[in-house]
């Protein structure tokens, strides 16, 4: 390159200086409000009706299954198959892919230890009970309760396994056996945090008071925060999960197609009330019964028709978004609340949702807020060996 043509690129770039730091004002009850949304990580809650949560074994053994194919019915598909490691959990469809088109997206599993309902319509209350479901299901894995027995009485690294996560080989019953595979999944995926993020250190150091660590936070995520704190998307993205664990209607369209609806919720309950995995059957291990409660209470109303659970912001993947992969970006999913029709929603009582009618600037604000809600993460290794 020609030397005057450097000296010409290195003055413009000294003459415009990086934008400097910058903290807004931010008012006591706006810091009371962004204090919500942490400590980050919180710690995950041990999950009473599973006899291995917390047990390091059996996350091993349960990160080895979640990666098998031989789960499945062809030998061909494994949870990693759909829920990538590497890439947040998810495989970047609008709709999964099983062994024919899902109704719904991948969601992430970032954080999943945390919740008490689990899939888009709640229709499991366990960690363990949803990870059996992908493997009966005759269009995800189509597997059975006899294939995932004889594997773990036979494969000697799965036996082995088996032996160190639960204190005795694997016996003859083989329903209990897929439940104990399930149960072992699931200590695996409660040890999926997702990493702090940049508006994890601000929000600890606006709280402490540290305007230096504070205005390394870009402004335009600031400006996108106090939006996001102003117009109420907490009532349902809430704490330091930025969910409250529960279903809404934000007015996204349900129909699967033509002619076909999917009423989230108000079915999820349905299946729910059904499953032989619920936390009121035979197979929660909690003595006290407490777990259950939830469960035991639940009504289902007709106001549940086309609601689906509050996903978490955190570490949420690429996209798509939402329940059926409608929104490409996060810039779409802003249009979506900024935009929304009234008529759309469905919610009884006081809507929480509302038309936003942000400007371009203002929408660009909250889409850089909600991206330092993520940071890269490094692909995760291939679980090592189970037993020497
Ligand atoms: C064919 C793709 C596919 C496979 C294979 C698959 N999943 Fe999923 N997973 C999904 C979809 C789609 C959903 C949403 C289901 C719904 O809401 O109806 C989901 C939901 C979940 C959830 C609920 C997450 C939440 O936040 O509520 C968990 C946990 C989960 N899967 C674990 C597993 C495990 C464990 C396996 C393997 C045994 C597995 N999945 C296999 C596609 C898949
Ligand atoms: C009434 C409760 C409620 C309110 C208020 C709310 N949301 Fe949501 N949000 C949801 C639900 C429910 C979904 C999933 C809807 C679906 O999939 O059909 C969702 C989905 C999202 C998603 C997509 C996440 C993903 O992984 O797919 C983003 C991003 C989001 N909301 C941001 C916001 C923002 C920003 C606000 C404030 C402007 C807000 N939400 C207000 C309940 C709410």
């Amino acid at each position: 390159m020609k030397r005057w043509l450097f000296a010409v690129v290195a003055a413009v770039l000294v003459a415009v200086p990086a934008a400097a730091d910058e903290l807004l004002l931010w008012l006591e009850d706006e810091v009371q409000a962004v204090a919500a949304h942490g400590p980050w990580p919180p710690p995950v809650p041990r999950d009473p009706s599973n006899r291995v949560a917390g047990n390091a074994a059996a996350a091993r053994l349960g990160e080895v299954l979640f990666n098998d194919p031989r789960l499945s019915a062809d030998g061909q598909m494994s949870c990693a198959s759909c829920h990538v490691p590497g890439r947040d959990w998810v495989d970047g469809r609008a709709r999964g892919v099983g062994r024919v088109e899902l109704d719904r997206r991948t969601p992430s599993l970032w954080n999943v230890g945390y919740g008490h309902w689990f899939g888009w319509d709640g229709a499991s209350d366990s960690l363990w009970a949803q990870s059996i479901r992908p493997i009966l299901d005759p269009r995800e894995m189509a597997g059975d309760a006899s294939r995932v027995a004889a594997l773990l009485r036979d494969d000697k690294q799965l036996a082995c396994g088996y032996a160190r996560a639960f204190g005795a080989a694997p016996g003859k019953d083989d329903e209990a056996l897929l439940v104990d595979a399930a149960k072992a999944m699931a200590a695996f995926q409660a040890t999926l945090v997702s990493p702090r993020s940049p508006f994890d250190d601000f929000r600890d150091a606006l709280l402490a008071g540290d305007k230096a660590a504070a205005s390394r936070y870009p402004v335009d995520a600031q400006r996108g925060l106090k939006i996001f704190v102003r117009v109420g998307c907490a009532n349902c993205h809430f704490g330091p999960r930025f969910t409250n664990g529960e279903f809404g209607d934000v007015g996204v369209p349900f129909f699967t197609r033509p002619g076909e609806v999917d009423a989230g919720r108000l079915d999820g309950l349905g299946k729910l009330a059904a499953s032989a995995y619920n936390l009121l059957g035979r197979y929660n291990d909690d003595p006290t019964g407490r777990s259950g409660l939830r469960t035991r209470h639940v009504q289902r109303l007709h106001s549940n028709f086309g609601e689906f659970r509050v996903p978490s912001l955190r570490q949420p993947g690429p996209g798509p978004f939402m329940h059926n992969g409608q929104m490409a970006t996060l810039e779409e999913v802003v249009k979506h609340y900024s935009e929304v029709s009234p008529d759309r929603l469905h919610s009884d009582g006081v809507p929480l949702v509302r038309q936003l009618g942000l400007t371009p600037r203002q929408s660009d604000d909250m889409v850089a807020f909600l991206r330092t809600l993520s940071v890269d993460v490094p692909p995760r290794p291939q679980p090592g060996p189970l037993c020497p």
